[in-house]
């Protein structure tokens, strides 16, 4: 049989498990992850470093002309892949709180999405990528082969975050608080204007609300094999 590389799209909403599901079906596969999430991070701790953002509101004018300057790279380390903006390793950076609560509005400005969808776009030509996000399947990767949109009911993503907050001793907010902010954060997801998360066309819709992570990963490494195998090519 033949070995053929493909594109897989993975979107859904924050917490769905679908990055965990992307990371475990690029090493079975030997495929690159790209975490598209992270380049929007990055940006973002670059408009913060820069004062390019002050509540919540972002400095479109004095950012957009710097765009051209922000290098973002990946960089795989002992299996883990880190996330490098201009050369500095900022992997620890983009997941903290001062950047989480920060990234929506640089997410929404339309020139930084052009400039990120781009880079995506060529990191995809050669093919051999699983890209997660929120607009892959259906702005950055139409002709992936593989499309899976992974939903979850709110309130099992907010006991997910509950949990790993917990785990870090964060005891500040309740089940409660968190199933609200899913909820809100679900909301601007959906209704913005620029790329909306949304199901792309061909799309295989995945409820991820019963399954545990480790049943999710093999779920995604079955379904690729049997779309491989279904198509004639070897996995
Ligand atoms: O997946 P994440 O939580 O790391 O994503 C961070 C933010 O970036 C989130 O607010 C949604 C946004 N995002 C986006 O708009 N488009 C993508 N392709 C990926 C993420």
């Amino acid at each position: 049989m033949e070995k053929k590389l493909i594109n897989v799209a993975i979107d859904g909403t924050s917490s769905s498990g679908k990055s965990t599901m992307a990371k475990a079906l690029a090493k079975y596969a030997g495929y690159t992850y790209i975490d598209t999430g992270a380049m929007y991070r990055a940006v973002t701790l670059y408009c913060l470093q820069h004062g390019l953002i002050a509540d919540g509101k972002v400095d479109v004018d004095r950012l957009v002309p710097q765009l051209a300057n922000i290098s973002i790279t990946f960089k795989v380390e002992g299996g883990v892949q880190e996330t490098y903006l201009n050369g500095v390793n900022v992997e620890k950076e983009i997941r903290g709180l001062e950047v989480s609560n920060n990234v929506s509005p640089v997410a929404a400005v339309p020139q930084v999405r052009h400039a990120l969808v781009h880079l995506q776009q060529e990191m995809g030509k050669n093919k051999g990528v699983v890209m997660d996000g929120r607009d892959i399947g259906t702005t950055v990767l139409p002709d992936a082969e593989i499309k899976i949109y992974v939903t979850s009911s709110a309130e099992i993503r907010a006991l997910r975050r509950y949990r790993e907050m917990q785990a870090k001793g964060d005891t500040s907010v309740t089940l409660a608080d968190i199933v609200k902010n899913v909820q809100m954060r679900d909301h601007i997801d959906t209704t913005r204007k620029e790329s909306p998360l949304r199901k792309a066309e061909g799309a295989y819709e995945l409820d991820s609300t019963p399954m545990s992570a480790d049943e999710q990963n093999q779920w995604m490494i079955d379904y690729y094999k049997r779309w491989m195998a279904s198509h004639g090519y070897q996995a």
